[in-house]
């Protein structure tokens, strides 16, 4: 541990839904404490001299906003990071490739037509509604140092675009492909849209960074692993850069 005087003086809350999505962050701490509010984890500490917060969210969007509130009013983070695992929902993007958000938004909030007993359901009639519309922006300072960084120190290719979120995991390729046509975004996550909304209303500068654990589109399945390829690479960044 660096001493005092070159201590980065930002608090950085970093979050992951699932064990797989934290657990590596959480073995670099040091000095670590271990805080349970509401059953979420959150652990406190350093890591390459950054005061770091790291915080179970747990999975979907319910759980992610819950736990951004608490991360905010309990630790009073400069930034938050909301990070993990992702579907790609591109065909040109692949397992490895890591998303920044610049913007993220709710794809699973729709309105639908009328339809009686008997007439079916057909969801590629429903349309976005007032949240889906609700785009939510990621700090713009954030995404261009994490850019930066990123472009010039990973094999695989870099995106800065659209999250889309929602408490889904779709599999269908016609589906998809819907979707991609009305956002225009770039993967799919259970837990962003949660973390940018509260962090923009509670105006804490906020991104959120996703690798690719799996294609629906090109039939590249599920790899868990990613997410601490994530980890490493984001120690990586702190070890070099301050925020
Ligand atoms: N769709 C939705 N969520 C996904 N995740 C990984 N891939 C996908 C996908 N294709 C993430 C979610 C959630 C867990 C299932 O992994 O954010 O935490």
């Amino acid at each position: 541990m660096k001493g005092i005087f070159e201590m980065k003086n930002k608090t950085i809350l970093i979050q992951g839904a699932m064990d797989i999505e934290v657990e590596y962050f959480i073995s670099q701490l040091e000095k670590k404490e271990k805080h349970i509010i509401a059953e979420y984890e959150f652990y406190t500490g350093y890591i390459h001299a950054q005061k770091i917060i790291i915080s179970k969210t747990l999975v979907g969007v319910i759980n992610a906003t819950t736990a951004t509130t608490i991360g905010i009013i309990a630790f009073h983070p400069d930034i938050v990071i909301n990070q993990g695992i992702a579907g790609a929902h591109r065909s040109s993007i692949h397992i490895g490739d890591i998303i920044i958000g610049e913007k993220c938004c709710n794809i699973n909030a729709y309105s639908m037509p009328t339809k009686q007993e008997g007439h079916s359901s057909n969801p590629f009639e429903w349309e976005p509604n007032k949240r889906a519309k609700d785009i939510q922006l990621g700090d713009k300072a954030l995404i261009n140092t994490f850019k930066d960084f990123f472009e010039s120190n990973y094999d695989k290719t870099i995106y800065v675009g659209t999250l889309g979120s929602g408490d889904v995991f779709n599999r269908e390729f016609d589906r998809i492909s819907w979707l991609q046509n009305q956002f225009n975004h770039l993967c799919e996550d259970m837990e962003s849209i949660g973390t940018y909304s509260v962090c923009n209303r509670f105006q804490v500068p906020c991104i959120g960074i996703r690798i690719i654990s799996n294609n629906e589109l090109t039939n590249e399945q599920l790899d868990k692993e990613q997410a601490i390829v994530l980890q490493k690479f984001l120690i990586d960044f702190l070890q070099n850069k301050s925020l």
